[in-house]
């Protein structure tokens, strides 16, 4: 069996070592122009070269969970695609996000400003139940998200395409639910995959819907909100602020407003890492269900080709 490891920025030495441990007998390379096929290929944003060069893959597993970069590229036939399911991911972002939840509600800012005046002041309480919380997106991620959030005892709301039911969390699905959803929330969760429904979701006539003092985490990718429509916003007032780990394009240029911006948050795209450990580990247990007959269908993780993720 040959795996051919291929991603961009990533250090290929530690992947390539346990992937041998987890395959002894195998031969696993970091790919180069011009190597021998692979049958099963590790990928992050490969190069399109990559691809073209592939005549016998069996599946392509993606080290990350969105496959939006990738199916950008023309694919081999076929050939399926298996993105990383949770693997180590869900409770990094529950913890990114509840923290940028209630270091909102709770003002955490403004304690900062206080203190760094020596200023022993307190602020009004306010209730959870003037802060809904909704979240796009019901996924592996989001649903984690939402039930961390519960427990903090926020109303939470959630939008998928299908209809789903999570304890704790109010769901809303498809198109005829999005604007109830959007009405009924105060901060607005984006946590759904790159595709052509969703890009550009976060735009002024959707963020206008939430309710006034509104407050944007975009965690899932940058291409999802349109910068110039939360800026509007958030200086007209109608939004108090944003989180953001995620941009149009990435590293954020110096010159972005965002960077600047007394109401945004920026984190460098780290809400929720890849984990080698976890994620070789499910890479390599899906393979050996595939050597050993599993249909691929069988496989969590697997992309839709038609949706798009
Ligand atoms: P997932 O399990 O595939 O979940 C996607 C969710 O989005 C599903 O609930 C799906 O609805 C919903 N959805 C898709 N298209 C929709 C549409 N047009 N309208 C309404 N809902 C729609 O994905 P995941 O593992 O949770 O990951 C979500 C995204 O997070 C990834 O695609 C990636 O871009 C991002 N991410 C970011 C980081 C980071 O560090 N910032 C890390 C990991 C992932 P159904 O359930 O009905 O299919
Ligand atoms: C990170 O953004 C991922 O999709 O895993």
């Amino acid at each position: 069996m040959r795996i051919s490891f291929c991603c961009t920025d990533t250090k290929a030495q530690p992947w390539l070592d346990a992937l041998n441990a987890s395959f002894p007998g195998a031969d696993v390379q970091a790919w180069a122009p011009g190597a021998p096929a692979a049958d099963y290929a590790v990928v992050w944003a490969p190069p399109q070269q990559f691809l073209d060069e592939q005549t016998r893959l069996k599946g392509i597993f993606n080290i990350g969970a969105g496959v939006d970069a990738l199916l950008k590229l023309r694919l081999p036939p076929g050939v399926p695609v298996v993105r990383l399911d949770d693997a180590g991911m869900s409770v990094q972002m529950a913890e990114y996000v509840c923290h940028a939840v209630i270091r909102h509600f709770r003002e955490f800012d403004g304690y900062d400003a206080d203190a760094s005046l020596g200023k022993w002041s307190y602020r009004k309480t306010r209730l959870r139940r003037d802060f809904p919380v909704g979240i796009m997106g019901l996924g592996v991620l989001g649903e984690r998200v939402g039930r961390a959030l519960a427990q903090f005892e926020f109303p939470v709301m959630g939008w998928s395409r299908s209809a789903k039911s999570i304890p704790g969390v109010q769901c809303f699905s498809g198109e005829t639910g999005f604007s109830g959803f959007l009405a009924a929330s105060r901060f607005l969760v984006c946590l759904l995959p790159l595709t052509p429904d969703t890009e550009n979701i976060m735009r002024h006539d959707t963020l206008a819907q939430l309710q006034p003092g509104g407050y944007v985490i975009n965690v899932a990718r940058g291409n999802h909100l349109v910068d110039e429509d939360l800026l509007a916003l958030l200086d007209s007032g109608h939004l108090a602020g944003a989180t953001l780990d995620v941009f149009r394009t990435e590293p954020l240029p110096a010159s972005h407003p965002f960077w600047r911006h007394p109401k945004i948050t920026v984190t460098p795209h780290t809400s929720a890492r890849t984990l080698r450990a976890e994620s070789i580990e499910q890479i390599a247990g899906k393979i050996r269900a595939l050597e050993a007959g599993a249909p691929i269908a069988s496989l969590a993780g697997r992309i839709d080709p038609h949706k798009g993720y």
